[in-house]
């Protein structure tokens, strides 16, 4: 399925969101950058699967590639791997013109995002995602940063791309786990935009988990649009794009509990989507049928819905520094219906009500 590609539109920063083989990285962007050196920068996981295969498509544009490997996973996710990334690219003598390429799942498009946004003050950044989630959220819309251990994604800058090629065949060893942590997100799409993805998505559940080429491509081209028409209008997070957090307060504060890394994110914000659609159903704003709805989608993508080992007062408590704070309060996203969420501020106490459905009741415990 040949998937078109999209644009972002930031004025004189907009940029293409190409859909395409590996193989054609290096022509997509010879047509948007000057031939020079470049840096792919990956992880040791999908750096022995792709960095060569990558390499040789820009070697073949006319591009002159070197390659960085960092640590994988979401507990490298860090401010020391950041700072020893940026010291290796000035040791390359990278100068603004230098493309980064952010080859990898979202862990290391926000790490080399952030890096790239840093390092002489600004490079410019390739992001070629390679797991579903980055292909539908994090390589696009130019958030990028660290964790830190007050909580996730506290140390960052927006820094746009100036390209997102979204490496459609190198999903073929993304790991099912892996996979079905892409679909919490693809999810949170489906219910941000419209009654027509999220039942697209009930209709094609069966065909996702089977990695149906065709399938797949809508998913990501369907996400990607959502995701490109709010970045659009709200590039820094003042008002709409605060709805893309759907699941995240919660799934922050889950993610923070068990360990980074010892649940994977949008495992995490699926679980955060039911506790939201509950605080929907609490404030009278939402029927138990939509949040049965979506427990119904994400078991059958085989997504958990709740985290039995956590208490609702953890929860809550693993939230108080969660950067969706503003004016000293928390602003939750949360549910309505398909097509609509509301961001408004919460309570402690309206918070742990809603947490009680993906929790252990402390009394439980
Ligand atoms: P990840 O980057 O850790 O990738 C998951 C695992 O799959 C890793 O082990 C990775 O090395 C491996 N992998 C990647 N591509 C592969 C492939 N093609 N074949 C085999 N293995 C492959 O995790 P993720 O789920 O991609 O991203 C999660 C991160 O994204 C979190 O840190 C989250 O905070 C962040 N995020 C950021 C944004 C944003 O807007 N910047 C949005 C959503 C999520
Ligand atoms: N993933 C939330 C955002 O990009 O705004």
């Amino acid at each position: 399925m040949i998937v078109p590609t999209q644009t972002v539109r930031l004025g004189d920063r907009s940029y293409d969101v190409v859909f395409d083989a590996l193989s054609g990285l290096g022509a997509a962007l010879a047509e948007r950058r000057r031939l020079g050196p470049c840096v792919i920068v990956t992880n040791d996981v999908v750096g022995p699967l792709y960095a060569e295969a990558a390499a040789a498509s820009l070697r073949a544009a006319g591009f002159t590639p070197s390659t960085l490997t960092l640590p994988d996973g979401e507990a490298n996710k860090t401010l020391a791997v950041w700072s020893g990334l940026v010291e290796a690219l000035l040791a390359r003598r990278v100068d603004r013109h230098t493309p980064i390429i952010a080859l990898g799942g979202g862990v290391t498009g926000d790490v080399v995002g952030f890096a790239a946004a840093s390092a002489l003050r600004g490079l410019p950044l390739v992001q070629v995602p390679t797991t579903l989630l980055a292909m539908v959220d994090s390589s696009v819309g130019g958030k990028t940063g660290v964790n830190a251990k007050e909580g996730k994604n506290l140390i960052g800058a927006f820094y746009q791309p100036v390209l997102v090629y979204a490496a459609m065949d190198t999903l073929a060893t993304l790991p099912d786990d892996e996979l079905r942590c892409g679909l919490g997100e693809v999810v949170k799409h489906g219910v941000i935009d419209s009654e027509a993805l999220l039942s697209g998505l009930e209709r094609d559940g069966a065909s996702l988990l089977a990695r149906d080429p065709v399938a797949t491509a809508r998913a990501v081209a369907e996400c990607v649009r959502v995701k490109a028409a709010i970045v659009s209008q709200d590039e820094r997070e003042e008002g709409l794009r605060a709805i893309l957090n759907l699941g995240h307060t919660l799934g922050h504060a889950v993610e923070r509990c068990l360990g980074y890394g010892a649940i994977r994110h949008g495992e995490a914000v699926g679980i955060g989507i039911v506790a939201e659609a509950r605080l929907a159903e609490l404030r009278g704003e939402a029927d138990g049928a939509f949040r049965a709805r979506i427990t119904t989608l994400l078991r059958a993508l085989g997504l958990p819905v709740d985290c039995p080992s956590l208490s609702a007062a953890e929860l809550v408590a693993a939230t108080g520094m969660d950067k969706k704070r503003a004016y000293g309060t928390l602003r939750v996203a949360y549910p309505i219906e398909c097509g609509r969420v509301r961001l408004d501020a919460v309570t402690p106490e309206e918070l742990h009500e809603a947490a009680l459905v993906i929790s252990a009741r402390e009394e439980d415990r």
